[in-house]
């Protein structure tokens, strides 16, 4: 039987901290990450296999650096030191971590000792990548070292007994060539897990936490269209069956064809209760005029929870609302105050007085975590490998007052790009890519005469999680046949234009 018992990731502040969690889960084991100040009782109430301390930017020696509880090494669980976390554990227990002069960043020259729990079956000598100024100076009783480096000759370091290991380098960056190895080596021999934690093991799972959640209660679920959404419904409909309800709004700014898709993957395919809203007509007359981009943002995000509070007080009994909540807004939210750039609209999103239990059957899971689920669920590669589209739809890419006429256009164009991109095997290299219609007219000329039209602006970026972009570098054939195809047959556009702006100070979307 699988374990459903976390690998936890202490987070002490490091750049990768969320890496370590993903490394771990692609060794098929599941693994937690969460702040480094969690009450010790709180962690051992979660009853991990292994505890991991990541590295942070702080030196353990500096007034006010992350502090790491002892009592940590007092549960007997096995823990592993990452960088900082290394040399916590390492004063933590009586060692002593100095400043080691230059430092060392970057790809340096390991040695290890292959006979130690996190070497066993990696080559003596590789690659690491090391980002630090101190280092542990002198072991803690009971250690000893397992590796070095040029600059650190304590580069690693294990108590057997304790089942206590550490390394200074970085095992989840791409740049340890054996490091996802020396962290499976960490998870299945010294945490004894045997990488069972797999797509089909998180559906048996979640379809029993939901059967004993709801109950024979009903359950109420908007579909969006996208990936999250989807899979989550999908889940709760083969925990539930016909106790599920989906509603899905069409506000009439989703891409061509993706109504209809919706309501053929899950009204005739899947065979789920589905309500399609056709509440195109509702928010268009709401937007008339409007040219503000956080006006437009509120009015479909409000008129949305409108919509769905109607129809939701239609059906009877509904107790509870599914909400694709992933794993990337746990960690994220709490814990950020940032300044607000736009309102995010989100489905699922519903007033408080309505008074309903959530069910997020995918909050443990990242969004590469969540389409192996669609997968292993039979969904469809095109609604599995979507790319994101925002709550808002077509309205945040048109810049000016949105129209039936601006809408077409843009959906027409959007549809060309789609094609050329996933014809030319782009698709799933690009974060996201769409046309954006700004409300202006340039001249042009075609069989001999003045045109007076619309321009369309291709926008193509890639991310790793949309908080930085970069735009993406497609072949100039592509952007010509994106380019020629979108002026022969899109009627009211005469000219293509390119954004090369990357995220920051873009922003991805153009409102
Ligand atoms: P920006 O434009 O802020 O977008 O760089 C970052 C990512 O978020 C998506 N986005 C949204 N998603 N509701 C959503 O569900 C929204 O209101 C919304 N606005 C932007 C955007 O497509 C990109 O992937």
């Amino acid at each position: 039987m699988p374990s459903d018992r976390p690998i936890i990731v202490l987070d002490f502040g490091a750049q990768y901290a969320q890496l370590i969690a993903r490394r771990i889960r692609e060794r098929r084991v599941l693994s937690e990450l969460v702040p480094h100040d969690m009450p010790v009782a709180e962690i051992a109430a979660r009853n991990p296999v292994g505890i991991v301390l990541s590295g942070g930017p702080a030196s353990v020696n500096e007034p006010g650096a992350p502090v790491l509880d002892p009592a940590i090494f007092e549960l007997g669980i096995p823990v592993l030191g990452i960088c900082y976390g290394m040399q916590a554990m390492a004063q933590a227990l009586g060692g002593e971590v100095g400043g080691s002069g230059a430092g060392e960043f970057g790809k340096t020259e390991l040695e290890v000792q292959t006979d130690a729990a996190l070497f066993r079956g990696i080559p003596p000598a590789h690659s690491c990548w090391m980002s630090h100024n101190d280092s542990v100076t002198r072991l803690p009783d009971g250690f000893r070292a397992t590796a070095s480096t040029p600059g650190a000759p304590i580069a690693a370091m294990e108590n057997l007994e304790r089942r206590l290991h550490a390394v200074q380098f970085h095992p989840e960056v791409i740049h340890t060539p054996a490091g996802t190895d020396m962290l499976e080596r960490f998870a299945y021999d010294v945490c004894g897990q045997d990488g069972t934690w797999t797509a089909q093991h998180v559906i048996d799972e979640q379809i029993a936490r939901i059967r004993a959640q709801v109950g024979d209660q009903n359950v109420l679920c908007g579909l969006s269209g996208g990936v999250d959404s989807a899979v989550a419904a999908l889940l709760v409909h083969r925990a539930v069956g016909d106790q599920l309800t989906c509603v899905f709004v069409d506000h009439g700014m989703l891409r061509e064809g993706e109504a209809e898709q919706v309501v053929e993957t899950f009204g005739s395919h899947y065979k789920v209760p589905l309500v399609h809203v056709q509440a195109q007509r509702r928010f268009l007359d709401l937007l008339a005029g409007v040219t503000d981009p956080e006006q437009k943002r509120k009015i479909i995000g409000e008129t949305f929870i409108r919509v769905f509070e109607d129809e939701s007080k239609r059906l009877e009994g509904v107790k509870f609302l599914v909400q694709g909540t992933l794993y990337s807004d746990v960690i994220e939210s709490g814990s950020k105050t940032a300044a607000k750039i736009k309102s995010h609209h989100n489905v699922g999103g519903l007033p408080d007085d309505m008074d309903l239990e959530l069910c997020e059957p995918l909050r443990l899971l990242f969004k590469d975590e969540v389409r192996q689920v669609g997968i292993e669920l039979g969904m469809p590669e095109r609604m599995v490998w979507r790319q994101p589209f925002p709550g808002p739809g077509l309205a945040i890419r048109i810049i000016g007052d949105v129209t039936e006429e601006r809408l077409s256009i843009l959906r027409h164009a959007d549809a060309v790009l789609q094609e050329e991109i996933r014809a030319a095997d782009w698709y799933r290299q690009l974060w996201q890519s769409f046309a954006v219609l700004p409300a202006i007219k340039s001249v042009g000329v075609m069989g001999d005469a003045r045109t007076y039209d619309y321009p369309i602006i291709i926008r193509a970026v890639t991310s790793e999680d949309a908080m930085t972009a970069d735009w993406a570098r497609l072949p100039y054939d592509l952007l010509e046949r994106i380019s020629t195809r979108i002026i022969n047959e899109v009627d009211g556009v005469n000219r293509v234009a390119l954004d090369i702006s990357s995220k920051p100070p873009g922003t991805i979307e153009w409102e």
